[in-house]
């Protein structure tokens, strides 16, 4: 490979070149990129990067595991040491698979790996889609597990003429509630501030059943998705309530180790991180509780399907609140992480 200049000592440029993750705070950087140690690497140029509530957990110190600051994105590869991923591919990003990488809140990222890891951590993008709506190919992909698993829990074929419950109408719950009408379940979204309905159902983002407020929903689901930002006992409880009997909950939001629920024989965050599913009890009725962890490279397939194939792709981009470039996006990330939001934020660096 033609290694660049920018594996040299690094110079100062004026733009900024990069936001990192600092011990104070997310900050601009203005080096340039560094090159991993790896033999092989490929650089590529974001054009679009979502901003996801993980960035933000991050930026709170309330994300365990490794960083993966700056993953919702879309970009072109723009150097290469594999012919398996030619500088001009259009990619996007999976971030479970292992890469020495840097952030993608970046004019230019460069990522390290076997060529397999590079080619499955790198879907490559179907042309003729646009990035506003590629930018969705990673939470989609995430949607899309959570509703597989959901399947393989209840050992279903599908979801087709399930009732499907969502609570939490954030990103994570709209694209769940969204694919799972794609596969032909009933579903009803429902959250716990009427703003976020509202924002939904201006921009014709609600599924067939519609929102609810959180005590509105009514019972009798064969699947309660737990996608709110953190599956917070009480939430649990209204989402096993919610169920039919031998109904399944799905846990998607964060649980942390140790994390149980009274009167639920159930370790949760092994059951989410390991994606069990735990045959139970809940007042005296048989429940499942089951998890969704990550995504596999047949997920981001089936999204980027999606999002190519279906009439406006789900219609994610409506749910897109604003732009902002890197000079701006420390403060934009600091406020984030402060304040709730509405709708997705995207990074032009
Ligand atoms: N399992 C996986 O593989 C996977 C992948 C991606 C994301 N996730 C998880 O999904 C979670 C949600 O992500 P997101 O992008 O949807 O976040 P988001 O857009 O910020 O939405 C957060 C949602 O949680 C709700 N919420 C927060 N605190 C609540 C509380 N105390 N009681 C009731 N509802 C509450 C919010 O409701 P309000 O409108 O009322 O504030 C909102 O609906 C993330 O935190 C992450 O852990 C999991």
């Amino acid at each position: 490979m033609t290694r660049s200049q920018e594996t040299g000592p690094a110079t100062r440029e004026t733009a900024p070149t990069s936001v990192e993750l600092t011990p104070s705070g997310p900050r601009l950087s203005h080096g340039p990129p560094r090159r991993p140690d790896t033999a092989d690497a490929v650089l590529v140029e974001p054009a679009l990067v979502g901003v996801c509530r993980s960035d933000l957990k991050e930026i709170g110190g309330r994300r365990p595991g490794p960083s993966q600051f700056g993953h919702e994105l879309v970009g072109v590869v723009t150097d290469s040491s594999t012919p398996l991923l030619p500088a001009g591919s259009r990619v996007c990003l999976d971030p479970n698979v292992p890469l020495d990488r840097g952030t993608g809140f970046a004019r230019r990222m460069w990522a390290g790996g076997s060529p397999g890891a590079l080619v499955r951590a790198l879907p490559v993008a179907p042309a003729g889609t646009g990035e506003r709506r590629l930018v969705f190919a990673e939470p989609l992909a995430c949607a899309a597990h959570c509703l597989t698993m959901a399947g393989r829990h209840l050992r279903a074929g599908g979801l087709r003429g399930l009732r499907v419950c969502v609570l939490g109408a954030g990103m994570a719950g709209v694209l769940i509630a969204r694919l799972a009408e794609t596969a032909g379940a009933e579903v009803l979204i429902a959250n716990r501030d009427a703003d976020r309905l509202d924002f939904l159902r201006a921009r014709d983002m609600l599924p067939s059943l519609g929102g609810a407020r959180l005590g509105e929903a009514d019972p009798g689901h064969d699947v309660v998705v737990v996608a709110t930002s953190f599956v917070l006992p009480e939430l649990l409880e209204r989402a096993l309530n919610l169920l039919r009997r031998d109904g399944l909950v799905m846990l998607y939001g964060g649980t942390a180790a140790g994390d149980r629920l009274p009167g639920l024989s159930c370790d949760l965050d092994r059951v989410r991180r390991a994606e069990l599913v735990r045959e139970t009890s809940w007042r005296g009725r048989p429940v499942r509780v089951g998890g969704s962890y990550g995504t596999t490279s047949e997920d981001f397939a089936d999204a980027l399907r999606v999002l190519a194939d279906t009439p406006d792709g789900l219609g994610v981009e409506r749910l897109i609140t604003a732009e902002v470039s890197l000079p701006g996006l420390p403060d934009t990330l600091r406020r984030l992480a402060s304040d709730r939001h509405l709708g997705k934020v995207l990074v032009r660096p």
